[in-house]
């Protein structure tokens, strides 16, 4: 318990963004730290308030505050604005996507004891969508790959690894194919794990990798990925633990964006039905990242009883309670 206000910038995203981001607030505050908090627009909501998706002002507010709680924006596919997400990340230079995957009481997986994390580079590879058209009528993508982008995301990982006292980094690739691009991360990413003796390392192959990770999700503790397989990866993982509405995220950089790894789910927005668990996990990444570890380790405590008790869970985890049915469960539990 501190005394300033800590200022946060709220963006509530589109589609269920709005109701998961209000519901994460609401047991921050439950949490018993002050924030002020900061809204400003984002994505297709952003396009009907001010005419563009990714308003400067919004960037400056994450810039000004440094921190950021932030829902899903909707990105058109083919065609349409530029991601916001990674302008964003271009614009904080937030290089590091961090994902825990963590099996939880009461939700229904195939596996128990998944405990990871996913550590993503954010900057660079396909995922920046650098793509032209050819004469011809074929499309081509360049996939970057630097070295100063790689050992400072390897590092990273490394470093995590070490605070959180987790054994082993685990680093994904395709190097028998992609030779230079995907041969350089692994070539950096053995340079730096030699820096750190005292944490294991080891590389696998993407596909290996995706095997077995739903045969032996236990097996890995930190796993670091070029960009656009540690997009892929964070589904599959969220996979293991009973799905997308239960993983949270933050971006680290040049400030720290918190969000979850789902999407705006337009398939169900609007009716009060998302599962806030992800975006309130998210929102436990931020006090733990403010130093406020003890309402942090208080919130996820209480996002775990009310997921064992059973009754008040989402439609995505078989239960039948809304949205803010668990955001006040989640409340009473934490100013219990
Ligand atoms: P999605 O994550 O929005 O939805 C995939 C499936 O999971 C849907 O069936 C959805 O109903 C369900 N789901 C997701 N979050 C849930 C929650 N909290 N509770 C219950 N069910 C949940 O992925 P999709 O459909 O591929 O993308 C929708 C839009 O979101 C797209 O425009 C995409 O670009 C955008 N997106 C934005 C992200 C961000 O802003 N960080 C991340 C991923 C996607
Ligand atoms: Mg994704």
């Amino acid at each position: 318990m501190s005394g300033a206000p800590v200022a946060v910038t709220v963006i509530p995203g589109d589609g269920i963004g709005p109701e998961v981001v209000e519901a994460a607030r609401y047991v921050l505050e439950a949490a018993g730290v002050p924030f002020a908090w900061e809204t400003v627009p984002a994505g297709a909501t952003a396009i009907d308030a001010v005419g563009e998706p990714l308003p400067p002002a919004t960037v400056d507010s994450i810039r000004r505050t440094g921190l950021a709680l932030k829902g899903p924006v909707t990105t058109p596919v083919g065609r349409g604005f530029r991601s916001v997400n990674v302008g964003l990340r271009l614009a904080l230079d937030l290089f590091a996507g961090v994902r825990p995957v963590r099996s939880l009481p009461g939700v229904n997986s195939r596996y128990e004891g998944v405990d990871l994390v996913i550590v993503r580079e954010n900057t660079e590879d396909l995922y920046v969508g650098n793509e032209r058209q050819l004469p011809d009528g074929s499309a081509e993508a360049v996939k970057l790959i630097t070295p100063g982008a790689s050992e400072r995301i390897v590092d990273y990982a490394f470093q995590l690894a070490r605070r959180e006292g987790r054994r082993k980094v685990t680093a994904g690739h395709k190097a028998n194919i992609l030779k230079l691009t995907d041969g350089l991360f692994l070539e950096v990413a053995r340079t730096v794990a030699a820096r750190y003796p005292d944490i294991e390392f080891e590389d696998s192959i993407i596909d290996a990798l995706c095997l077995r990770l739903v045969q032996r999700p236990e097996d890995y503790n930190v796993i670091v990925l070029p960009n656009l397989y540690g997009d892929i990866l964070s589904d599959l993982a969220a996979g293991l633990v009973g799905g997308l509405g239960v993983v949270p995220g933050a971006n680290f950089g040049r400030a720290a964006v918190f969000e979850a790894v789902h999407g705006s789910a337009p398939d169900i927005a609007g009716r009060g039905v998302a599962n806030p668990v992800a975006m309130m996990l998210s929102g436990a990444m931020l006090l733990r990242h403010i130093g406020e570890t003890t309402a942090a380790g208080r919130l996820e405590t209480a996002i775990r009883r009310v997921l064992a008790g059973g009754r008040v869970r989402t439609p995505d985890l078989g239960g039948t309670a809304g949205t803010w049915q668990v955001a006040e469960a989640v409340a009473r539990e934490v100013s219990a």
